[in-house]
């Protein structure tokens, strides 16, 4: 028997202003579109930014439907648009934020697992690293230089 040891790293910003100013704005769409979300069941936005390498703005929110399951998380909704129109275009960087009516979300907010192997798949296809930045509605900023770090060990087409 052998113990692997899988590391992740990630960078944290202290604030949205600590931002690179092209982070900044592709975060300040994010923000726009989590308004947008529709969550009357869970009250929680949540809003994602994708910045491809074609320079297009992709946005999505989530939109929640009265048979849970049948939902769309943000990401997914972006990712899907982005992979749907833009089939060619490289992914360079993600930004998320999330607010909720039940609560304060001041610290960094990460996508959820079936979103995280959604956005696998585009980083794989793309063979090129995807920037993922992550917030809640305010406070600290993480970033995440490739989904590797915030999915080790994944489950790819390389196993079927
Ligand atoms: N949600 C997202 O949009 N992205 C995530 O990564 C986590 C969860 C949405 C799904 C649902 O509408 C609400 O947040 C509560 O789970």
């Amino acid at each position: 028997m052998k113990e692997v040891k899988i590391e992740s790293i990630l960078q944290v910003f202290d604030s949205y202003n600590a931002l690179p100013k092209d982070v900044q704005s592709l975060m300040s769409h994010a923000v726009k579109v989590r308004e947008k979300a529709y969550a009357p069941y869970s009250k929680f936005k949540v809003g994602a930014a994708i910045l491809l390498d074609n320079d297009e703005v992709i946005t999505g929110s989530n939109q929640e439907n009265a048979s849970y399951p049948s939902g769309l998380c943000a990401e997914r909704t972006a990712i899907y648009y982005a992979g749907a129109n833009f089939p060619d275009a490289k992914i360079l960087k993600i930004a998320l934020t999330a607010s909720s009516e039940n609560k304060v979300t001041d610290k960094p907010i990460p996508p959820c697992g079936a979103c995280r192997q959604a956005i696998a798949e585009y980083e794989i296809k793309q063979d090129h690293h995807i920037e993922i930045y992550f917030m809640g509605a305010t406070g600290k900023v993480a970033k995440s230089n490739s989904l590797v770090n915030l999915l080790p060990f994944l489950f790819d087409s390389s196993v079927l």
